[in-house]
């Protein structure tokens, strides 16, 4: 079928071009190398391991309010998950990736309500210019609830990605706990969502392309949850500035993004913004990302937090959950507008 074909277009390594489907309009081409799209950004670095100390705790709380106001963008060190488990998370999606195309494809489907699924482009079904990537998407809380649907090869792939995707809830929690502070709220404003909130690792691979000026790995799009923390294995994201440039998201040995996504717009009534971006590729090597996407439970529908709202500040937006997001996406197509701009 369709998807079949595309996927093994992208691991085809002999073409010289990238098939035609893949082939953006001028205006949405990334032009790598012009010097529009390739300023590299200082993301603000912050030191995690500080949040611990009850006296730099403000501090750093401090630095993620103006990381927040700021691009809505921040990479973390020290955020206590360990390189060894990053590398085998790493290792075990290289190993998944390499499978034959008809493996893979076992778990291949267009249906995003399902809860593990391989699949390549963005929203395969839809999209009229396809994404050079592929990837495997799956729920990952609570993982004794769907780790047995996950894949079982490379056959350490549930225990390596298992550990990594336990380690990242752990650390958005914390995270959680840091942005509600920093706005102002109590440290467990989402508490109880986040026990029972959603988590879906998406493990993208962005194989090396024979015309990356012309193609995108991902299109231009906010993050619907309520942050994302990201795993890059190389350069290749790139966010809109608010002079709706494009720029690079520098690589840094060891460190993770952290991007807001558009719960947290709508829990800040807009003081933060969830941030636009895209993935480009590139011709000489293959990029892998770990996405993982947190957002509070599908059913649970989020609004403006009532201490953030007042007469001078009316609330900004309706109230919208997860699943809602998921119907939306199923009809529409979100690379031409963000979703949470429909709720205004
Ligand atoms: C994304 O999830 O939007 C970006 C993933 C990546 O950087 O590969
Ligand atoms: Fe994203």
């Amino acid at each position: 079928d369709d998807c079949f074909t595309s996927a093994m277009a992208l691991t085809d390594s002999g073409v010289l071009h990238v098939p035609t489907r893949y082939i953006l309009p001028p205006s949405q081409r990334p032009m790598l190398g012009s010097s529009i799209g390739s300023d590299t950004i200082t993301l603000p670095v912050i030191d995690l391991s500080l949040l611990h100390d009850p006296l730099l705790r403000p501090c750093v709380i401090h630095e993620i309010e103006m990381a927040c106001k700021g691009f809505g963008f921040f990479q973390i060190i020290n955020h206590g998950i360990s390189s060894s488990v990053v590398k085998d998370a790493l290792d075990a999606a290289t190993r998944f990736f390499d499978l034959p195309v008809d493996e893979k494809m076992l778990l291949g489907s267009d249906n995003v309500h399902t809860p593990v699924r391989y699949g390549t482009s963005f929203n395969h079904s839809k999209d009229k210019v396809h994404y050079w990537r592929e990837f495997i998407k799956h729920y990952s809380h609570p993982l004794s609830k769907w780790i047995d649907l996950w894949p079982s090869n490379p056959p350490c792939y549930k225990e390596k990605v298992g550990k990594y995707a336990e380690a990242t809830h752990v650390l958005h929690k914390q995270l959680i706990e840091a942005i509600s502070e920093s706005l102002g709220l109590e440290k467990n404003y989402l508490q109880e969502e986040i026990e029972e909130d959603s988590q879906v690792m998406a493990v993208n691979c962005y194989p090396a392309c024979p015309e990356p000026e012309i193609a995108l790995g991902m299109p231009p799009h906010s993050d619907f949850g309520s942050l994302t923390i990201l795993l890059q294995s190389s350069e290749g994201l790139q966010i809109m500035d608010c002079n709706k440039n494009w720029v690079c998201v520098p690589y840094i040995e060891g460190a993770l993004i952290v991007q807001l996504g558009d719960q947290i717009e709508v829990m800040s009534n807009g003081i933060y913004k969830s941030v636009v971006h895209r993935v480009t590729v590139n011709k000489d090597y293959k990029r892998l990302s770990f996405a993982s996407l947190h957002s509070l439970p599908l059913h649970k529908k989020i609004s403006p937090a009532l201490e953030l709202v007042n007469e001078n500040k009316p609330a900004a937006y309706g109230e919208f959950s997860f699943n809602d997001f998921l119907d939306y996406i199923s009809s529409n197509d979100i690379t031409q507008q963000r979703f949470i701009d429909t709720l205004k």
